[in-house]
């Protein structure tokens, strides 16, 4: 399928927010964020519970089957006993992107202390860079900033 471009989902992981009981701000910031920077033809939100084969399904078929550039997934990177997200997303990728994950360190760390405690992974599945971000808009932001400049390029790459 040609199209002028880029395909962007958003993954919201929170057992709340699944059940409806609290209404999440970082899956759309997210998407005003990436939209600032890129063209984008296409873009979809989820929110799912913090649940390892959940969140494995929707990468593969994000990735490879409706053909997904960028998948961002807030949430779940922590340490409670519910924080699944970096196992999922390694269970998936191909190739792991450290530089992505250490920007996203750098970045937090110049903030706040707290930024040590996220486990967030990113790495590529087929056509599509896959990154994980902690759950509040906050981190969100600060942790986007320094990726946005290098999306175009990676997913020109991996073309
Ligand atoms: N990173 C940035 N840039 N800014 C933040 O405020 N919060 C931290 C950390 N990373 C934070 C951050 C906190 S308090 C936690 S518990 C971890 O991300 C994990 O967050 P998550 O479980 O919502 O993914």
């Amino acid at each position: 399928v040609s199209r002028t471009g880029f395909a962007l989902a958003w993954i919201t992981l929170s057992d709340k927010g699944s059940r409806g009981e609290r209404v999440d701000e970082s899956g759309p910031l997210v998407g005003e964020m990436v939209a600032g920077k890129l063209d984008l033809c296409y873009e979809q939100g989820y929110v799912i519970p913090d649940e390892t084969g959940e969140l494995k399904g929707l990468l593969t078929d994000l990735a490879l089957n409706q053909g997904f550039d960028l998948i961002l997934t807030t949430g779940g990177t922590g340490v409670a006993p519910r924080d699944i997200t970096p196992e999922a997303t390694l269970a998936v990728i191909e190739k792991r992107l450290p530089g992505f994950e250490r920007a996203m360190t750098a970045a937090s760390l110049s903030k706040t202390p707290h930024g040590a405690i996220s486990r967030a992974v990113a790495g590529t599945l087929g056509g599509a860079v896959i990154v994980n971000m902690p759950g509040s808009p906050k981190a969100v932001a600060e942790c986007l900033e320094p990726l946005l400049p290098t999306f175009r390029h990676t997913l020109e790459k991996l073309q």
